[in-house]
């Protein structure tokens, strides 16, 4: 039976690196479901949010989502095509939460994301992980940490990425995101009932990426 561990919580918390390490080093892979989400919404493209849910099924059904590889060399393709840093924005960021809210799109990332983590063992970071997709999972973390300290994570990252962003606009922007996150009827993002919460505004990753592996082995 594969074994899951979920990691949720709020944009730019550094649940991707953290993911990632944790799937190094337990040797399993990593899905990140944001990034499906990011992926359907750039293929879907501009204004899709208001399409009617037959037009958007309709295309859903044309989308097939794999995950190879294993820790930070995990693969998530869309169709048999890697997917890119080209869906790191922002602006891809909010059209992904602006598609999230729509149910014909959850119920088709709910199967896909089951159908991976039915045959792989996976460290799996999103939104609704601990919440909705895989309850069952033995062990769930939600990481949290201030807007501001997320916002400046995020800089550093799309920094890194070679996607300079501007401060400012990034606290503005994820802080609308996680509002709408929060607040949607689908799916909000909220802790699971039985997750492990970790503030991580004042701790360095290293000091998250211990504590989340000492909880792992209880
Ligand atoms: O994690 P990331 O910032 O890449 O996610 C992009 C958006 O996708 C989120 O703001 C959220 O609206 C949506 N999402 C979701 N459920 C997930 C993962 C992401 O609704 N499990």
């Amino acid at each position: 039976v594969p074994f899951i561990i979920t990691i949720d919580g709020p944009a730019g918390v550094g649940k991707s690196t953290l993911a990632q390490r944790l799937a190094d080093h337990f040797k399993i892979a990593y899905l990140d479901t944001g990034a499906m989400f990011r992926a359907t919404a750039w293929k879907l493209g501009e204004d899709s949010w208001d399409w009617d849910s037959s037009k958007i099924e309709t295309a859903l059904k044309s989308f097939s989502f794999t995950l190879s590889g294993s820790g930070s060399n995990s693969v998530l393709s869309l169709n048999g095509t890697a997917l890119t840093n080209d869906i790191r924005t922002e602006t891809v960021g909010m059209w992904a939460s602006n598609v999230a809210k729509i149910p014909a799109v959850r119920v088709f990332q709910k199967i896909a994301q089951r159908e991976i983590g039915n045959t792989t063992s996976l460290i799996a970071e999103g939104r609704d992980m601990g919440t909705v997709i895989f309850p069952q999972a033995p062990c769930k973390f939600f990481l949290d940490a201030d807007l501001e300290e997320r916002a400046r994570r995020r800089f550093s990252q799309l920094e890194e990425m070679g996607k300079p962003a501007n401060l400012t606009e990034l606290i503005e922007q994820i802080g609308a995101r996680d509002d709408q996150d929060r607040n949607r009827k689908e799916a909000p993002l909220k802790a699971a009932d039985d997750a492990i919460i970790v503030d991580t505004t004042k701790l360095d990753i290293d000091g998250v990426f211990k504590k989340l592996v000492a909880e792992v082995k209880k």
